[in-house]
């Protein structure tokens, strides 16, 4: 049934669409409320036995490629917060490039849908022949990466079969948050930080449908897009990775050029590139970043940006002082699940421009679902 497109037309478009139920399986049987006297917490059983090498860890480093690299980059804030160790994020073909440190002390995480990436698949190899205790997240039972690792989770998002990776990034970031869950289920001064989380994944597949119903927009904005040559993603914080991906997934599927840019660098080059043609999305969703990422919309109106912006239901009026902008509302949840929302118009976006476009959304050329060479 998974590998039939049902009533969908391609196979990125069903997959965009069944991430409610991809993100529930993927929560099923992890999560627990709790009793009367009991908190609530998180279960992963493919990690349990491992939780205490983990906290002792010197370091926690996240390896990946694409969009897992971004999931991992977006899931870094809460790990780090909730952790209290230091994350780092490498993409697999750099830290092999650079032959970087990685310590016994170390504990590496390995991310990859397919679990077959040669990248980071050899950089599996690199980091279990320096010692780190080598932990993988797949979709892939059975993969290269879930024998090669010494534990790991699944993320069970179901068989994703589209180019673009959607449904898989969005239970990666679950899967990460989870982890950040269980690393610091020990410490009491995080408890309600943590049971809000939980509450909020409990939540985030209806919260998913609500967002979803955003297609026909994301359809009439990327109609208005068609004929653009390049489209710019501004984020920061959390949503950082909301720009990465939303850019990579409009450019590998809608062939068209597309920059995700960390907004407190935009003052230091990419102000240039602003005018009143070249389209640029802002991610502007209510967390501690959001004052900053409001100065960053004063400062591309006053440079007379095209402005599309992303924000929380509600803020519209807010966001877009001082200017004219197009706004994309999405519903608000915890800031560290954030991301699992705000990427979903922008996969709608790019599943429509490529299909306004002409080009093939589910094959994009010159892409392999799973890159197994170097
Ligand atoms: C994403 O849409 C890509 N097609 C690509 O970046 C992909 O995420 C990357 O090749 C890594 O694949 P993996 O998750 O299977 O390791």
């Amino acid at each position: 049934e998974q590998i039939n497109k049902g009533k969908y037309e391609h196979y990125m478009q069903k997959e965009i669409h069944e991430q409610p139920e991809s993100l529930t399986t993927t929560m099923r049987g992890r999560l627990i409320r709790g009793g009367s006297c009991k908190s609530k917490s998180v279960l992963l059983g493919g990690i349990k036995d491992h939780l205490k090498t983990i906290r002792r860890s010197r370091r926690i480093v996240f390896i990946g490629c694409g969009t897992s690299y971004n999931a991992a980059l977006a899931a870094r804030p809460i790990l780090e917060e909730l952790s209290g160790i230091p994350v780092s994020v490498e993409i697999a073909s750099d830290l092999l490039d650079r032959q970087g440190p990685i310590y016994r002390e170390d504990t590496a995480i390995f991310v990859s849908q397919s679990g077959e990436t040669a990248d980071t698949l050899q950089a599996l190899e690199y980091a279990l022949e320096n010692g780190a205790l080598c932990v993988g997240i797949t979709n892939t039972v059975g993969s290269a990466i879930a024998r090669h690792t010494h534990c790991g989770v699944h993320i069970n998002a179901g068989c994703e079969i589209g180019v673009a990776s959607t449904k898989a990034y969005t239970s990666q970031i679950v899967v990460m948050a989870m982890l950040a869950l269980a690393i610091g289920d020990d410490t009491l001064s995080s408890q309600a930080r943590r049971e809000a989380i939980i509450d909020g994944l409990f939540d985030l597949p209806s919260k998913v449908k609500d967002v979803l119903k955003l297609d026909q927009e994301m359809k009439n904005l990327a109609q208005l897009l068609i004929a653009e040559q390049s489209l710019l993603v501004f984020g920061r914080g959390y949503n950082y990775a909301t720009a990465l991906e939303g850019a990579l997934k409009v450019k590998e599927v809608a062939l068209m050029h597309s920059e995700g840019i960390l907004a407190g660098e935009m003052k230091h080059g990419p102000l240039a590139l602003v005018d009143e043609t070249l389209p640029i999305v802002v991610v502007a969703t209510r967390d501690a970043c959001f004052s900053k990422q409001q100065s960053v919309i004063q400062q591309l109106h006053a440079r007379k940006g095209r402005l599309i912006v992303m924000c929380t239901k509600g803020d519209a009026a807010s966001v877009c002082v001082g200017g004219s902008c197009r706004v994309i509302e999405v519903p608000q949840v915890e800031d560290c699940l954030q991301p699992v929302i705000n990427i979903v118009p922008l996969q709608l976006l790019a599943y429509h421009l490529t299909v306004l476009r002409g080009y093939n959304v589910d094959q994009p050329r010159n892409l392999a679902k799973s890159v197994t060479t170097q």
